[in-house]
């Protein structure tokens, strides 16, 4: 274009899509209800749409760079709907590395991030939606949900040193849930929302 000023390659400039979240040229990561199953408080919701099978969300992660100063990012598109009463969302993730940092930044839809640090248990929620940025601190589990009727996208970026670690919240969940009530979305403790199900059962 300029002589002697080359252009940026395809590690260092993308084009994306914000309305579905497509990056040109890349291929995104798909999540389904049955990868995701478990992370639902109402198994019995879940079973009943499991033939069904529904696509939950997709990133497409960007991680070509690596090494100290690196970063890595995301585009994540997280579908609308619900198991049961609870609203879909991703499976939720601390960093490998604690002290690592993220940013997301919402482009489309209507939607919350459920924060809780690992070190005091401390819940948060905060809105994640077009025009919003949040900042994740480190040691702090971060989930996304989409309590909207068209799909969420929204960028994460995050230390290309961050790495992912989905065990510790897979094995004991995050303490809060955001279920739908009269229809309006609502943060309730996940024992409160299990007692509110088997009461049901009975
Ligand atoms: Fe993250």
């Amino acid at each position: 274009m300029i002589e002697h000023c080359p252009e940026l390659g395809p590690e260092a400039f993308l084009r994306f899509e914000p309305k579905d979240g497509f990056i040109l040229g890349r291929t995104p990561v798909r999540r389904y209800l049955r990868d995701l199953c478990a992370s639902f408080a109402d198994q019995a919701a879940c079973r009943a749409r499991l033939e069904e099978n529904p696509l939950l969300y997709q990133v497409t992660s960007i991680e070509d760079q690596h090494g100290a100063g690196q970063l890595h990012y995301g585009l994540g598109v997280l579908m609308p709907g619900k198991i049961g009463r609870e609203y879909f969302m991703t499976r939720g993730h601390l960093h490998a590395w604690r002290p690592a940092a993220e940013v997301y930044i919402g482009l489309r839809g209507r939607g919350l991030m459920v924060l809780e640090d690992e070190r005091t248990g401390e819940c948060r929620v905060t809105p994640l939606e077009a025009n919003t940025v949040v900042y994740v601190p480190g040691w702090t589990a971060h989930r996304t949900v989409n309590i909207g009727e068209e799909p969420l996208v929204y960028w994460g970026v995050f230390s290309s040193e961050a790495g992912h670690d989905y065990g510790a919240m897979g094995e004991r969940n995050f303490r809060i849930v955001v279920v739908e009530k009269n229809g309006a979305p609502v943060v309730m403790e996940r024992s409160a929302f299990l007692r509110e199900l088997e009461a049901q059962t009975q």
